[in-house]
């Protein structure tokens, strides 16, 4: 199943002359819409999305359209193309758009979608053995592209308990892209609170 989280939309607008809009001002009490061709270019797969209960005029008129649509995969930055019997237009879609909160910062070295996951090893620990080992791996990768294993970055994970803070490390590799770090909580976080509740 594919998770529909980065739901995008851009109203494309076609530059049009003047007698073109004197001439569609007599249509504009008709319900109507503009009859553009449009694509989704240099990504690798994306879709335009219908909604179920799609109001279909909505926001549409003779001289604008917009349409959902989601990038899956996009190894540069895509754009959206449109055209009219002779008019085109063709803009790139706004970063924002493409890039779910914790992406890598969109460089060429990286695919559209890129993100870091993490997965606690265990998620209790006591003071016989006060080691936390968080594993870090790379999620929504393009297997096929390998040549960014050795530009993997470093992950820094940070504990805090009242005003201490301690600190782990590993650095992403390999063809999976994954590291395990691993930091020590101090002893003293082990005993009850030292702040009386309510004052902290
Ligand atoms: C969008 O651009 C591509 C590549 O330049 C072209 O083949 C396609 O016809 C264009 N589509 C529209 C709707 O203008
Ligand atoms: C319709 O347009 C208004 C004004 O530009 C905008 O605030 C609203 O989000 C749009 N609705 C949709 C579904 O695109």
């Amino acid at each position: 199943m594919l998770h529909l989280r980065a739901l995008q939309s851009i109203m494309v607008l076609l530059g049009a002359d003047c007698r073109v809009l004197e001439g569609l001002q007599r249509f504009s009490s008709i319900p109507t819409y503009l009859p553009v061709n449009y694509q989704v270019i240099n990504a690798e797969s994306a879709f335009f999305l219908k909604e179920a209960n799609q109001e279909f005029m909505r926001n549409s008129s003779l001289l604008s359209r917009t349409e959902p649509f989601f990038i899956y995969q996009a190894r540069s930055m895509p754009s959206v193309n449109a055209s009219y019997g002779p008019l085109f237009v063709e803009q790139p879609v706004p970063l924002e758009l493409i890039q779910n909160p914790g992406a890598f910062v969109a460089s060429s070295m990286f695919t559209f979608n890129w993100k870091v996951q993490t997965f606690i090893i265990q998620d209790r620990i006591y003071l016989s053995n006060p080691r936390v080992q968080v594993l870090f791996y790379v999620a929504g990768r393009d297997w096929d592209d390998y040549s960014t294993i050795d530009k993997l970055p470093c992950v820094r994970m940070f504990a805090f308990h009242e005003t201490q803070e301690v600190r782990g490390t590993c650095q992403l590799k390999g063809e999976l892209g994954l590291c395990a770090a691993e930091l020590e909580p101090l002893a003293s976080w082990f005993s009850p609170p030292s702040v009386v509740p309510g004052r902290q």
